[in-house]
């Protein structure tokens, strides 16, 4: 099978002040016709900075990025031909016009021929179930509508390449519901679209992604199944305690098990996961450690999840901010 995507080296610098961020430092990757591929990290990772990249919307600093048989440098416009890009999704619309209006702009943007708009349009207001308020301006739509109006938008000139960035960021879970179904079923397994989406979200990637590649600053740790992934822990099981009392990875560096151990703060308590064959024998040292300092709530034992093997393999936190 071709491949849609083909990234080598690329690399994307920020300069500030007198130091410098490697937002993307040297990725490499491929992504084949019709695979739904994610890319999985903390905020900074440099998730959106790759996308903006392969988009055309910033020009890299060194390496190659081949969209759609398309040179990013050499022929950007070919590029936005193959490619329909979704971020955040209420940037992209116009607020004062109405969702059908919205459409006919960026039909016309987008070279969408003159006797085909009206199909065209039709076909993804009845795709997106927005047929009822297409006369609607924009502005009266709720988030989760503003989001589908977006898919809309990113679909009008029918690209082959979808870059969708964080889809669910900021939506009720009804709707981050709906969209991830909608990417999966329709865009993924009917409209056999290549797809490359971003996400913070662990089970998002999980449930979504063919592959998935773990990013963390600027690079790429890890890059396969989801279930491959999982495979890789060493250790077969999760045990996670529930704590409420201040705790920190460094409290933890006595034990064997510590690499992989994450820290995660919920709702007010301390959710401290490791992978480990020996549970029983784990939960005595853990308690020794922790007993002084917090009170232990709750003990589980799970299955590993991506996040845990992200943290495992990254030794970063998906929650944890990696900003300066
Ligand atoms: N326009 C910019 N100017 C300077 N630094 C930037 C800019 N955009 C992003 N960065 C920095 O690049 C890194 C990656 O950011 P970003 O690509 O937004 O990550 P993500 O989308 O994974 O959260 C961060 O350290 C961020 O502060
Ligand atoms: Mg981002």
């Amino acid at each position: 099978m071709a491949n849609d995507i083909v990234l080598k080296n690329l690399t994307k610098i920020f300069k500030k002040h007198h130091s410098e961020v490697r937002a993307v430092n040297g990725v490499s990757f491929e992504i084949k016709e019709g695979e739904l591929f994610g890319l999985l990290g903390p905020n900074g990772a440099g998730k959106t900075t790759l996308i903006k990249c392969i988009s055309t919307l910033l020009i890299p600093d060194g390496g190659t990025a081949i969209v759609g048989g398309c040179d990013v440098l050499k022929d950007p416009l070919g590029v936005r031909k193959k490619i329909g890009v979704l971020t955040g999704g209420e940037r992209s619309l116009y607020w004062k016009l109405s969702a059908l209006d919205n459409l006919k702009y960026f039909a016309a943007l987008y070279g969408v021929p003159k006797n085909k708009v009206k199909e065209r349009i039709e076909f993804l207001l009845e795709l997106m179930d927005l047929k009822d308020r297409a006369n609607e301006n924009v502005e009266k739509f709720s988030s989760g509508m503003k989001q589908k109006l977006a898919i809309a938008r990113a679909l009008v000139h029918d690209p082959p390449i979808l870059l969708i960035d964080e889809p669910t960021l900021g939506l009720d879970p009804y709707f981050a519901r709906f969209i991830r179904q909608f990417i999966k079923e329709e865009l993924s397994k009917k409209l056999r679209k290549t797809i490359l989406l971003t996400t913070h979200y662990m089970d998002e990637a999980d449930e979504l992604c063919d592959r998935v590649a773990f990013m963390n600053r600027g690079r790429i740790d890890a890059l396969d199944t989801p279930s491959a992934l999982k495979k890789a822990m060493p250790q077969e099981q999760i045990l996670e305690l529930k704590c409420l009392g201040d705790l920190y990875k460094e409290d933890f560096v006595q034990i064997k098990e510590s690499a992989s151990l994450n820290i995660s703060r919920q709702d007010g308590f301390h959710y401290v996961r490791v992978s480990t064959d020996n549970p029983e024998m784990l939960l005595s040292r853990l308690v020794e450690l922790i007993r002084d300092r917090a009170k232990i709530l709750s003990v589980n034992v799970t299955s590993p999840t991506l996040e845990d093997v992200f943290v495992y393999l990254t030794g970063a936190s998906l929650k944890e901010s990696q900003d300066e």
